[in-house]
């Protein structure tokens, strides 16, 4: 995107040079409509956008557009135009380093005062090439769907599904022959290493921890759907099984990889990002995207093999300039499950939730297919606000005019109710609910109130013990999860160092809850968001924290973090050392073996060090 190369182009001019991650980073956390507005301009909306008088020239009528989507300004008049770095620059006529120090004040981001660094350079230039290995792999996997003898049964799927040639262009999607080594072969003529066939994710060892027993490939005989970065780069695969006597799941999606983290990413987003401005469709599957698109809701995005995070929702706030989002799920128990939980996520961030029903059976890919797109668009259109569409649902299967069950429906939905941050939203949600279900307002609010005091209660843990055994975890691990949920610059810091915080971690009681923590990253100290997040967790987990949190937060949660993870990371790094030293000196040792010890102990050494100097 023409901002992000902006941003590049001045840092490359400028030394020392900021991190591309860190120049992100405050872009991400900086709203370039706030941002503005804060220099005392006047923006007025104007549909998605909002408007003014150019700053930059005289001007009688305002030409000035910024848009949130773009998170990017424009003048017509003059031709002014760019990111909230570039704005910050243009405006208070300060070089790139100094504007980016500046929003990076404002969200409280510190920026290192980072040399040219080889291995940051080095790293960068991994990624890079991963990109490349799947944008070549996108390609040459779709010419073999559309060309290779072997792929005669694939093409016969894809076409009893409703997709011709162009459409399997337009989405790019493929073909992985049931002999994966054609695929091995290709890529190593193309000049990718085994290593980067394994840091891919689309391969891995054939057994684990012995470089030596040869790569295995993952989506052998599949229709190959590219998954996509919102700048057009493929970052993983998802492949669907095409006969029903295959091994593994009905879809293999790539694992995480220094490319593609599931917390972040959209399928379609690529295509949807220029089409958000006024609100975003929000699917299930990847097919329920393509059908969308295909039938003109070029809105439409969806979640990639997890259900919506925080994570998500924040990006979905910030690409639709509206903050609004139509909940387009499957009608079946997991669909109504998923929407509520997406529903939290997103009402905890202000945003206007609404739901598009699916008859009983269908998702929009068969929906589109049975009945036609105007069918689909128009159901779309008809979507209702979300507790106007939960109480439709709660009544297919409950007698709502029965006073015990109204009093249960009105307790299910309290958490929800609790989770809309906005309060008028909230008052008038809790008005409608009220009206509907013929109980007082009062009540209703009271039934919020006792969500809020209750959270380790969970709608579907009715039959739970009511006591309930903490889950134990390690001292150190535990004020180290608790401060993470108190402050968020806690949280931030520890997203940082995920490496050190992972590598003081390991093995410890508690490890999958820290690393659930810093992978969710919930929108803290948001209580609501921190309400969600422990809603998600197991019941166990969820007392454990809660006895953390009710211990009085440090004065300098930060300072307190920091400590904890020098010792964490001194630990866990002296006991990978010392394993590492007594696997050298086994006598059944290769020299790849050796090598790739030795290289792992420099890299403990550096982490050390680097932990010991701040
Ligand atoms: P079709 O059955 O091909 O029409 O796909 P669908 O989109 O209707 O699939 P479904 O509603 O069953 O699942 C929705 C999404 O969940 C899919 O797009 C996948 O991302 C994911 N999913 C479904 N099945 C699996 C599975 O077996 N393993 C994994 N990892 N993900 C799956
Ligand atoms: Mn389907």
């Amino acid at each position: 995107m023409v901002w992000q190369d902006s941003a590049r182009r001045y840092n490359s001019t400028t030394m020392p040079r900021i991190p591309d991650e860190t120049v992100q980073q405050v872009l991400g956390a900086t709203d370039i409509v706030e941002l503005i507005a804060s220099y005392g301009l006047d923006l007025k909306r104007a549909g998605g956008d909002f408007k003014t008088h150019c700053p930059f020239h005289n001007e009688k009528t305002p030409s000035f557009n910024v848009s949130p989507g773009r998170q990017s300004y424009r003048c017509f008049g003059c031709g002014e135009g760019g990111n909230a770095v570039g704005f910050v620059m243009a405006y208070e006529n300060l070089p790139f380093p100094e504007a980016l120090r500046k929003l990076a004040a404002r969200s409280n981001i510190t920026i290192e005062e980072g040399e040219y660094d080889p291995q940051e350079d080095r790293r960068r230039r991994r990624l890079s090439r991963l990109k490349l290995l799947h944008n070549q792999a996108a390609r040459f996997m779709h010419s073999l769907l559309l060309e290779d003898p072997g792929a005669e049964h694939a093409r016969k799927y894809l076409k009893s599904r409703g997709y011709d040639r162009e459409m399997a262009g337009r989405w790019a999607i493929g073909w992985m022959p049931r002999n994966t080594d054609v695929f091995l072969d290709w890529a190593r003529d193309a000049g990718f290493t085994g290593k980067e066939l394994l840091h891919s994710g689309i391969t891995k060892l054939r057994e684990e921890n012995n470089p030596r027993s040869g790569l295995w490939v993952r989506f052998g005989d599949r229709l190959m759907f590219p998954i996509h970065n919102e700048r057009d780069d493929v970052i993983a695969f998802s492949g669907r099984k095409l006969r029903e006597e295959q091994g593994g799941g009905k879809y293999i999606n790539s694992p995480e990889t220094p490319i593609f983290k599931k917390s972040n990413v959209f399928f379609g987003l690529h295509k949807a990002i220029r089409h958000m401005r006024d609100y975003a469709v929000l699917c299930e599957g990847q097919l329920d995207v393509i059908a969308c698109h295909e039938a003109g809701v070029k809105n439409a995005v969806a979640t990639q093999g997890t259900a919506c995070t925080n994570e998500h929702a924040r990006l979905l706030k910030r690409y639709t300039g509206s903050d609004k989002v139509v909940i387009c799920y499957d009608s079946d128990f997991a669909g109504h499950d998923a929407a509520a939980k997406a529903f939290l996520e997103m009402a905890a961030l202000g945003m206007d939730v609404r739901v598009a029903t699916m008859p009983p059976g269908e998702d929009p890919d068969s929906l589109v297919k049975s009945r036609g797109p105007d069918e689909f668009r128009s159901i779309l259109e008809k979507s209702s606000e979300f507790f106007d569409y939960r109480l439709r649902y709660l009544g297919e299967e409950n007698n709502l005019d029965d006073p015990g069950t109204k009093a249960r429906v009105a307790r299910d939905l309290s958490p929800m109710l609790h989770a809309v941050s906005d309060k008028n939203a909230q008052e008038a949600s809790i008005n409608f609910v009220a009206t509907r279900l013929g109980l007082s307002p009062d009540g209703i609010r009271q039934a919020v109130v006792d969500a809020a005091k209750r959270p380790s209660r969970r709608r579907d843990q009715k039959d739970d013990p009511i006591i309930v055994e903490s889950t134990p975890v390690d001292r150190e691990l535990g004020v180290l999860a608790a401060l993470a949920l108190q402050s968020h610059e806690v949280l931030d810091f520890l997203c940082d160092q995920t490496e050190q915080v992972l590598i003081g971690a390991e093995g410890r009681e508690g490890e999958a809850l820290l690393r659930n923590i810093l992978s969710t990253r919930p929108n803290v100290p948001n209580p609501a968001a921190v309400n969600t997040f422990l809603q998600s967790l197991s019941a166990g987990d969820r007392a454990t924290l809660l006895t953390l949190l009710e211990e009085p937060t440090p004065a300098a949660p930060l300072t307190a973090a920091t400590e904890i993870l020098g010792i964490l990371a001194e630990q866990g790094i002296l006991q990978e050392l010392g394993a590492l030293a007594a696997r050298l000196k086994s006598p059944e040792l290769g020299d790849d073996d050796s090598k790739t010890i030795m290289e792992r102990i420099t890299e403990l050494q550096r982490i050390r060090s680097e932990a010991k100097s701040p």
